[in-house]
């Protein structure tokens, strides 16, 4: 029988109504509401079509969004002027720089230069040391949205082998981190996993995906995943978002791992909708700390 299909449009969607109401109670207790920057450099599809959908959650839970957008040819002293500017505007929360940046411009330089507090992509090294010493201060966008998939559809990870597929900063590091957790912001079913991080120099992969309970595919070749990879009975987290010729697709063959999985996040319409959630929670979160 084909695994469950875990709809994290749906998901999201449920969340963004508690978050709406939150926000809401937020601006009444506080006259002003949160407000998001959103930096958008250069003109690739792609990011404009994600900072879209992340300004229009913005306006569907209440909270206001600023739009910067800069050239393609634009140079690193200009993009570190404006975030010197957003840090100081007492008016924004939360900055939010699409990635990725234009090969001119050192991402690293760029994120380390965001204030802390309103690091609401939780990238900051300050804020990802927090996140491994178990204190976290903000919880990073996707990897929170994976854990309130599995949480909210009533998946367990403590005591189980999770493999994670990818070892990036955005996804792979840090829900590593949040699955082998002590203990989970989001829940007691969410954290104590035994973590395998798998990457493209990870011989015998298959052997180990074979392992998991629980999948994570962040690796970013679409269709990745086999069927043959996966333990009957699995849970398949796809992060994936590919672009090809026949139209997006994750980074699981999903078609053929449904038939294996016990329950599988679809591309789109699974774990894409949380991310733009968890930011909109995580820029509450920065309004909250900037009242103190
Ligand atoms: N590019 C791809 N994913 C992300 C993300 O989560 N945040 C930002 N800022 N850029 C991205």
């Amino acid at each position: 029988m084909a695994g469950t299909v875990l709809d994290g449009k749906a998901i999201a969607s449920q969340i963004e109504i508690e978050l709406a109401e939150e926000v809401a109670d937020f601006i009444q207790n506080n006259g002003d509401g949160p407000t998001l920057a959103a930096v958008l450099v250069g003109d690739d599809p792609a990011s404009a079509v994600y900072v879209r959908n992340k300004r229009l959650a913005c306006d569907r839970v209440g909270i206001e969004s600023k739009m910067h957008r800069l050239p393609a040819e634009t140079g690193e002293e200009e993009l570190l002027e404006l975030i010197a500017k957003l840090n100081a505007d007492e008016d924004i929360n939360g900055i939010l720089v699409q990635l990725p940046l234009p090969p001119q411009i050192r991402s690293a330089k760029i994120l380390d230069a965001v204030h802390p507090l309103k690091d609401v992509d939780c990238f900051h090294p300050e804020n990802v040391g927090l996140l491994v010493q178990g204190r976290p201060r903000f919880l990073p966008c996707t990897p929170h949205g994976v854990l309130q998939i599995l949480d909210r559809s009533g998946i367990s990870v403590a005591g189980k082998q999770c493999v994670v597929v990818g070892r990036s900063d955005i996804v792979g590091k840090p829900v590593a981190t949040l699955l082998a957790a002590k203990d989970s912001p989001v829940g007691p079913n969410c954290c104590n996993g035994t973590v395998t991080v798998c990457h493209s120099r990870t011989s015998d992969l298959a052997a180990i995906t074979r392992t998991a309970d629980v999948l994570v595919a962040a690796i970013g070749i679409p269709k990745f995943i086999k069927a043959d990879m996966v333990k009957p009975g699995a849970v398949v987290i796809d992060v994936g978002i590919n672009r090809t010729e026949t139209g997006l697709c994750g980074d699981v063959d999903y078609e053929a791992v449904r038939e294996i999985a016990s329950a599988i996040t679809p591309v789109p319409r699974g774990v894409g909708p949380l991310t733009v959630v968890m930011l909109m929670l995580n820029t509450l979160t920065a309004a909250r700390l900037q009242l103190t």
